[in-house]
C-alpha cells in the first residue's frame, strides 16, 4: 500500500472514528467503513461518487433539497479521507474580504501592510495549506463573493490586494452544497463557476432508510411511531396542500418530541411543532397546518 491510500490508513489509524474500532472496518469496502465510522445510513451511490470526485483532485458540488443529507455526507467522505477542512457558512451578506482576509487596523497603523497584519480569510487559510474548503450553501453567497472563487478554483491562485499572489498548495480543493434554485432564498451560479464543480444529486431516500435514520437520531423509540412520523413527513412532499414538505430532520424532531409527550394526541402536537417552522402550504390550499396534519393522521390510521 502507498500513496494516498496508506496516507488514509495511517489517518484512520491515528484517530479513533466515531461509530466503530478501526479494527472492525479495516475489511470493509471504503463505501461501508465510511458508513459505518459515520452513522451514514444508505447512500451507496453518492459516496461513492463524491469520493472519486475527490480522490480526482476535482471541486464537488452537492445539491439536494433542505434536510436530504449534504452535510452529512460532505463531512464524512473529507474525514475518511483525513482531510483538513475549513468550513464556510454561506448567505446573502457574505463579503468577499470575510471569504479571502483583511488587514488588522491597528497592526497596520503600527507596522504597515506587512503579512504579519493580514489575518487569513477561510479561503487563504485552505488554499495554503492544501485543505478542502468547504462552503455550505454556495448559492446563497453573493456574486461578488462566488466571483473570488473563479480563479482559485482552476487557476489556483488569488491575487489580493497589499498581499499579492496566494497559490494554493496541493490538496486544496473545494466541496459546496447547495439547495436547488426553487428553493426560497437561493440564487443561481454563474455558468463558469457551475463549470469549475462536478455535481451529485442528492434526492430524498426510501421509506426504510428515512426509518432508519430517525431510529438512529432520535433516541429509543417506538416502531410505530418511527413509522407514523416518517410517513407524515414523506405525505407533505407529495400532498396537493403543501407547497413546500419536510425532510427526515422533521421526523426526527417529531419522534424525540412525541416520546416526551402523553394522551392520544402526541404525535399530532409534536407534529405541528415539529411542522410548522418546516412546511409551507399552498397559497390556495384555505385550510391549516393543524387541519391538514390530522386528516393525514387519519388516513395514515386507516391503512
Ligand atoms: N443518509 C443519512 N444517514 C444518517 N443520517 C442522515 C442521513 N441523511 C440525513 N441524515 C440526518 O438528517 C439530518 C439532516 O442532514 P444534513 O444536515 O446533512 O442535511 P443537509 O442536506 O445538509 O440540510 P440543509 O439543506 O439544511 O443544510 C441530520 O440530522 C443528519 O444526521
Ligand atoms: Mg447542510
Amino acid at each position: 500500500m502507498n500513496g494516498p491510500e496508506r496516507r488514509i490508513e495511517e489517518f484512520l489509524s491515528l484517530t479513533s472514528p466515531a461509530r466503530a474500532p478501526y479494527k472492525h472496518t479495516r475489511h470493509m469496502s471504503p463505501i461501508r467503513r465510511i458508513q459505518q465510522e459515520h452513522g451514514i445510513v444508505g447512500r451507496e451511490a453518492e459516496l461513492t461518487l463524491a469520493l472519486a470526485v475527490l480522490q480526482a483532485d476535482r471541486h464537488l458540488l452537492l445539491e439536494g433539497p433542505v434536510g436530504v443529507g449534504k452535510t452529512t455526507v460532505a463531512l464524512a467522505v473529507c474525514r475518511h479521507l483525513g482531510r483538513p477542512t475549513i468550513r464556510v457558512d454561506g448567505d446573502d451578506r457574505y463579503t468577499e474580504s470575510k471569504l479571502t482576509g483583511w488587514f488588522d487596523p491597528a497592526l497596520v497603523l503600527k507596522q504597515g501592510y506587512q503579512p504579519a497584519a493580514f489575518v487569513e480569510g477561510p479561503i487563504v487559510q485552505a488554499m495554503r495549506r492544501g485543505a478542502v474548503l468547504f462552503i455550505n450553501e454556495l448559492n446563497r453567497m453573493p456574486e461578488s463573493v462566488q466571483n473570488v472563487l473563479l480563479p482559485a478554483l482552476d487557476e489556483r491562485f488569488l491575487i489580493l490586494p497589499q498581499v499579492g499572489e496566494v497559490r494554493a498548495a496541493p490538496g486544496f480543493q473545494v466541496l459546496a452544497t447547495q439547495n436547488p434554485v426553487e428553493y426560497v432564498a437561493t440564487g443561481h451560479l454563474s455558468e463558469a463557476l457551475k463549470d469549475r464543480f462536478e455535481h451529485v444529486a442528492l434526492a430524498y431516500q426510501s421509506a426504510d432508510e428515512e426509518r432508519a435514520i430517525v431510529v438512529a437520531q432520535a433516541g429509543e423509540a417506538d416502531a410505530g411511531l418511527v413509522r407514523e412520523a416518517v410517513a407524515i413527513v414523506r405525505e407533505t412532499r407529495v400532498h396537493p396542500k403543501f407547497r413546500k414538505g419536510a425532510s427526515v430532520r422533521a421526523a426526527i424532531a417529531m419522534v424525540a418530541i412525541a416520546r416526551r409527550l402523553s394522551g392520544p394526541d402526541a404525535l399530532r402536537r409534536a407534529a405541528v411543532a415539529a411542522l410548522t417552522t418546516r412546511v409551507e402550504l399552498r397559497d390556495d390550499a384555505e385550510t391549516s397546518l393543524d387541519t391538514v396534519l390530522a386528516e393525514i393522521l387519519d388516513a395514515l390510521k386507516k391503512k
